[in-house]
Parts: structure tokens; sequence; C-alpha cells
């Protein structure tokens, strides 16, 4: 069952998505060569107790941080490490969630180290676009089809293609909600969008081939081929007056 949000659940989970995307931001602005991923790590758990929010993931399945930190062939769910010493050129994707007030916040971004290669740009560029694309879809009345397609034809139109094995959301009192939201499928397949749906909506795109293996630790997530991988991820209500992004500074 999808659950429907009230508008004040609405102002609850924006004031959640507002807090998780002002951490990630000012943490996307500590990324340069030399940083490591445990810095980050360190500096958005001291953030949120600052902030009164708790960290979504910490204990989430038994995931040890506050920050997923994947870098380059990374896809997902990398863990931060004070061995991951960040260097010029490379790309990480930085994913954090909380609780705030019972309500969950959840975003991703996908930020360079120092100057990357036009390729890389390009990769993220066209990933961000595909993010926008599916929230540009997320109105009252289209199918959740609608969606999954804007973001797959946008990515392999360039060249990309998209992660099966991992799916956005519906999002609220829980992290992970109903409906799955996958990166991939067909226009008017699936639920039909309603006023009130909160969806975690999360593009992850490869430079290579779609598929993905997991590594040792039994989290991070990395690209088989060993191509690029970038990943977005905005909260959005869907509303009669159309998308409203609640992760939106
Ligand atoms: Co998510």
């Amino acid at each position: 069952m999808i659950i429907c949000k009230s508008p004040e659940e609405i102002e609850r989970l924006r004031r959640a998505g507002r807090m998780v995307r002002e951490v990630l931001n000012e943490a996307s602005q500590r990324v340069r060569p030399g940083v490591t991923t445990w810095d980050l790590e360190v500096f958005v758990e001291r953030r949120l107790a600052q902030l009164g929010a708790r960290p979504a993931f910490k204990g989430y399945r038994g995931y040890p941080c506050c920050l997923c930190a994947s870098v380059n062939s990374e896809v997902v769910h990398g863990i931060p490490s004070e061995r991951r010493r960040l260097q010029e050129g490379d790309i990480v994707s930085l994913d954090l969630g909380v609780i705030l007030d019972g309500y969950y916040g959840d975003s991703a971004v996908t930020v360079p180290v120092g100057e990357i290669s036009e390729s890389l740009q390009r990769l993220l560029r066209v990933t961000a676009e595909s993010l926008e694309l599916a929230i540009a879809n997320l109105r009252a009345g289209n199918h959740l089809g609608d969606v999954s397609a804007a973001i797959q034809e946008h990515a392999e139109k360039n060249g990309y293609s998209v992660v099966r094995e991992f799916v956005g959301h519906g999002i609220g009192r829980e992290l992970h909600e109903e409906p799955q939201i996958p990166n991939y499928g067909k226009p008017g397949h699936g639920p039909v969008l309603k006023p009130g749906m909160v969806l975690a909506v999360e593009p992850m795109v490869n430079s290579g081939r779609p598929e993905v293996r997991l590594l040792e630790d039994n989290w991070t997530a990395v690209t088989a081929d060993g191509s690029y991988s970038a990943h977005f991820e905005h909260m959005v209500a869907v509303t009669n007056n159309g998308p409203d992004v609640l992760t939106r500074i």
C-alpha cells in the first residue's frame, strides 16, 4: 500500500528533506583532493548532532555509518574509511538520510574531486538531468512507469546504462515505503500517482554496462566492468499543483 501524506506531514518531510540536503551540500563543499571519506562521515555526524537530527542509515540493516560515500566505480553504499583518500579527477557520490521529528529525509549527490575530465562532467550532468526529467513526470494521474522510463531513456540516449539492482522508494515515517521506483520501465505502466505521495527518486547511471557486484564488505556495490557510476536523489511530493521537491533548499 502506498501511504499518502497530509499537508502537515508533507511539511514535516520538507523539514527533514531540507535539513538532509543542507548537510549534504555542506559535506560536498568539503570534498577536495586529500580529504578521506571518513573525514566527511565525521563532519556529517557532528552536524546532524548539532541540528538535533538522527542519522537514518547508521544501524539500518547493520550499516555502520551516517553517510554512504561511493567513489568512481562504486555505485552506492560505499562505507566511509580513513583509507579512502579522494584524489583529483575522482567523482564521489554522497548519500545521506536523517530522521527529524519522526520523519525521514533522504538525498544524494555526486560531486567532482578537484578538476574532472569532460567525460565525467557529462556523466554527472546527464544523471542529474535524468533526475530532473523524472521529477517533471511526478504529476498526479501519471503512471510510475512514466517516471522510470524518463530516467532510462535519457541515460541510454546518452550512451549510458541504468542500474537494475537498486531502486527509489516511497518515504515518510519509514525510510523505505512502497512503491519501489526502478530507474527503468515503460510509460503507462505501474501505479497511478496521487496527491500526497512522497517519493525518493534516485537514478544510478553507469558510464559502461549496467551490471553491479558487491564487495567483500557486503555493502559496497561497484560496477562489474569497472566503469564509473553517478547517483542523484531527491524527495518529491506529488501535489495537485505538480511536483514539490522537498529536498530543494
Ligand atoms: Co533513498
